[in-house]
């Protein structure tokens, strides 16, 4: 185990004890497949995934908990709603920061021929601005997919601002909220948000192998895995209803039901809490790193335009390197190159090499951001360094202020 874990970004850890402590209890007490009524565990087994399923409904503001579907993670939620959702011939608006999670899927329907792929550029914080959406989006356009938040330069976009604008024009809006469910308040409904795609194992802190899609009234996703619902068998086809419609097969029990603990302990305290916590430690971060001078630092200035997710560069070393340093010598974990986000590296400057990601969590602990500064100056000070940044060949973006 790392001295200090600052990648939650990638999953949580650790998680609240209440996860820890449900393991084995759950799986002795409901063991079973959820069955829709044949037996008597069947049944508490099923409860515990429609618990869930409202408490993570709670949490988006959703009103209705069937439209939350759950998934193997937001990739498989991204893909769910991507394949489900465009048509032959249909545009799709994305931005360049997106994850490969929504690159790669997008890209592979325009190679085959059968969509249009249109791509907004950002700032140099990695901002999107709603206007170049409204610009992209013309009558062939059938969805808008973009993320939440950056998981390069943590950048939160303006989603509601652009959700006015896709549900003027009448197109659908699918949201990766890979980095702020749970982290960031999400309210679906007054956001304008149709899809929203999420992991259940990074800041729900709940167990890997979980994730969902949420799938508001205006969206109409065709299954893209068919088969036994528990009921409803006789029908020859998938049943339309939600969730059933897009849950083919046994659930991940377990994850599912662990996640409902880690959903209910982020609802005892707040989404505004956890946030609160997660940017002091952020902030912690961003404030040393930049007084310091020798850090090129990546992503918006203003804390509140951000989630926790700090990426860096030491002019003159590969990012690689660096977290090599960092894990073997101070035993900090972090995570370096491209973070599965190729065009959010063009866009700030940092391709091909990418950058060091440092992302705390809610259970990180001041000392342990006090130690891994300390980590990332020795790296900084073992480096002989080029006189000025753009003599190693990188550009600074934007320094990262206190507010
Ligand atoms: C912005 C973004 N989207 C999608 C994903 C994919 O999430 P998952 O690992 O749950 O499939 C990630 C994971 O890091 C991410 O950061």
């Amino acid at each position: 185990m790392p001295a200090v874990y600052l990648d939650n970004a990638a999953t949580s850890f650790p998680k609240p004890p209440r996860v820890y402590e449900r393991i084995r209890g759950f799986l002795e007490e409901y063991g079973a497949c959820p069955g829709r009524g044949s037996h008597e565990m069947a049944r508490q087994a099923e409860a515990v995934i429609e618990a869930t399923r409202r408490v993570v409904a709670e949490l988006f503001g959703a009103s209705d908990p069937r439209r939350i579907v759950f998934a193997l993670n937001a990739t498989d939620a991204l893909n769910m709603a991507i394949k489900g959702v465009l048509q032959p011939g249909d545009h799709v608006v994305t931005t360049v920061m997106e994850h490969n999670s929504v690159n790669r899927p997008l890209n592979a329907l325009e190679r085959d021929g059968l969509i249009r792929v249109i791509r907004v550029p950002t700032s140099r914080e990695g901002l999107v601005d709603p206007q170049d959406v409204r610009r992209a989006v013309t009558d062939r356009t059938r969805l808008v997919v973009m993320l939440h938040a950056s998981n390069v330069t943590g950048t939160l976009q303006p989603i509601a601002a652009i959700g006015r604008i896709v549900r003027e024009a009448g197109r659908l809006l699918l949201v990766d909220a890979a980095q702020t469910a749970g982290a960031y308040p999400i309210d679906v409904e007054p956001a304008g948000i149709d899809l929203l795609a999420f992991p259940g194992h990074k800041a729900l802190m709940g167990p890997p192998g979980t994730g969902g899609l949420y799938v508001g009234p205006r969206a109409a996703v065709r299954p893209w895995r068919e088969g036994g619902t528990g009921v409803m068998s006789e029908a020859p086809l998938q049943p339309e209803e939600l969730p059933l419609r897009l849950e083919a097969g046994s659930p991940n029990t377990l994850g599912i039901a662990l996640l409902g603990e880690a959903v209910r302990f982020i609802l005892q305290f707040g989404v505004e809490w956890i946030r609160a916590r997660e940017m002091a430690l952020t902030d912690q971060l961003l404030v040393s790193l930049q007084a310091d001078g020798r850090f090129l630092l990546y992503g918006p200035a203003v804390l509140s335009r951000r989630v926790a997710v700090v990426s860096l560069n030491i002019p003159g070393v590969a990012p690689d390197e660096i977290g090599e340093m960092l894990s073997q010598t101070f035993h900090v974990a972090v995570r370096t190159g491209l973070h599965c986000a190729p065009g959010a590296h063009r866009a700030i400057g940092t391709f091909p090499t990418g950058t060091v990601r440092l992302s705390p969590g809610y259970f990180t602990a001041e000392a342990e951001i006090a130690q891994a500064l300390d980590a990332l100056r020795h790296v900084a000070g073992r480096v002989r360094r080029p006189s000025t940044p753009a003599a190693a060949g990188r550009r600074p973006v934007s320094a990262a202020a206190r507010r």
